[in-house]
């Protein structure tokens, strides 16, 4: 249970409301009860709200930066490539996703089990093999008949629910190569069952398999990540025509396939490949990026986007200004 808990100040800094919403605003919806009430504390003589991070979704519905989706998108975050912000992206999109107020849930791909490692917390209270025997995934729920919710792990933000990663997931490839049109699998029984989140995010390993054909099938946008260095930069060309080819045989018509530029530091070989992605792939490629920096590691280890770990730090505007970049490119179905 996350208790960490967010002045006022912390607050309009997550949601981004200087300039946008004034401080009294957010004192008097708490007044009206049109948002949770934070719990006062004495700091000297001055009495200082905090809100718990419970409440921050609700706070975010009403005065975050992203607006509620006008239909369900399906994401799919894949490069061929290892080590390049995948997982990473995937936490911080849905945490700030879910922060908004924006119902969203994490499934991982990768049988490594990245995604999982970081978005949920370590089993407590229980013997390792309990830990193991409790963990339930796409295999539990697609072959073994447990339900979803056996399946699904809720989260400290209540906007946001993860399908962890398991083991079984290389018996779900199997599985699912023995029947016709594998690649529709999750598609056809997978994303009928999740109607009630307005968000889908798969996380995906660096290999090409068949659980990431089915996620860029089931998807309504794809996101890849690509970093700014030379063994990135190298694969880049390869990789990304061997996701143009599989789209167009598998005819799949995405509304935006959006390439973010992660890893940026500030030697030159960063910056002239920052700048090469910009003109090479001018129209799928974000005019933002995010930058190599400690405190994203940091975060991840709290399982926190770096948004709620760090609002004021350089990196938490980055995610701001990518994730509002992403939203309005699938919200509008530009970027393809
Ligand atoms: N802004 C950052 N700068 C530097 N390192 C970071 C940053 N954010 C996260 N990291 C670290 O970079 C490493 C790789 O990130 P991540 O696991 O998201 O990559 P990935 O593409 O999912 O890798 P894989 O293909 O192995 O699944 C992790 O250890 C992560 O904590
Ligand atoms: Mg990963």
């Amino acid at each position: 249970m996350n208790t960490k808990t967010f002045t006022s100040t912390e607050v309009r800094n997550i949601f981004r409301m200087d300039g946008r919403v004034a401080p009294q605003t957010l004192f008097n919806a708490e007044e009206r009860e049109e948002i949770p009430k934070a719990e006062r504390i004495l700091r000297g003589t001055v009495s200082t709200r905090l809100w718990k991070l419970l409440d921050l979704p609700t706070i975010g519905a009403r005065f975050g930066f992203l607006t509620k989706p006008k239909k369900q998108h399906i994401l799919t975050d894949y490069n061929v490539k290892g080590g390049i912000l995948k997982s990473t992206t995937c936490l911080n999109l849905g945490r700030t996703l879910a922060l908004n107020g924006i119902k969203t849930i994490l499934i991982g791909l990768d049988a490594q089990q990245s995604l999982t490692d970081i978005a949920l917390p370590l089993p407590e209270n229980m013997t390792l093999d309990q830990a193991i025997e409790e963990r339930l995934g796409l295999y539990h729920l697609l072959v073994d008949g447990f339900n979803l919710s056996q399946v699904v792990k809720s989260t400290d933000l209540p906007t946001l629910d993860v399908i962890p990663e398991t083991q079984e997931l290389i018996a779900l490839e199997r599985h699912m190569k023995e029947g016709n049109r594998y690649e529709y699998f999750l598609k056809d029984n997978l994303i009928p069952l999740l109607k009630d989140y307005e968000v889908i995010i798969f996380d995906n390993g660096p290999n090409w398999t068949p659980l990431v054909e089915n996620a860029l099938v089931a998807s309504t946008s794809v996101i890849s990540p690509m970093a700014c260095d030379f063994g990135s930069y190298q694969a880049i060309k390869v990789n990304l025509q061997t996701i143009g080819e599989f789209a167009s045989v598998m005819k799949l018509n995405w509304d935006a396939h959006i390439l973010i530029p992660t890893l940026v530091d500030k030697t030159k070989l960063s910056q002239q490949i920052y700048g090469a992605y910009q003109i090479q792939y001018k129209d799928q490629v974000l005019p933002c990026s995010i930058r190599r920096a400690v405190v994203g590691q940091e975060a991840s280890v709290k399982k926190l986007s770096v948004i709620e770990s760090s609002p004021s730090s350089p990196l938490a505007q980055d995610y701001f200004e990518v994730i509002t970049a992403i939203w309005k490119r699938i919200e509008t179905g530009h970027g393809t």
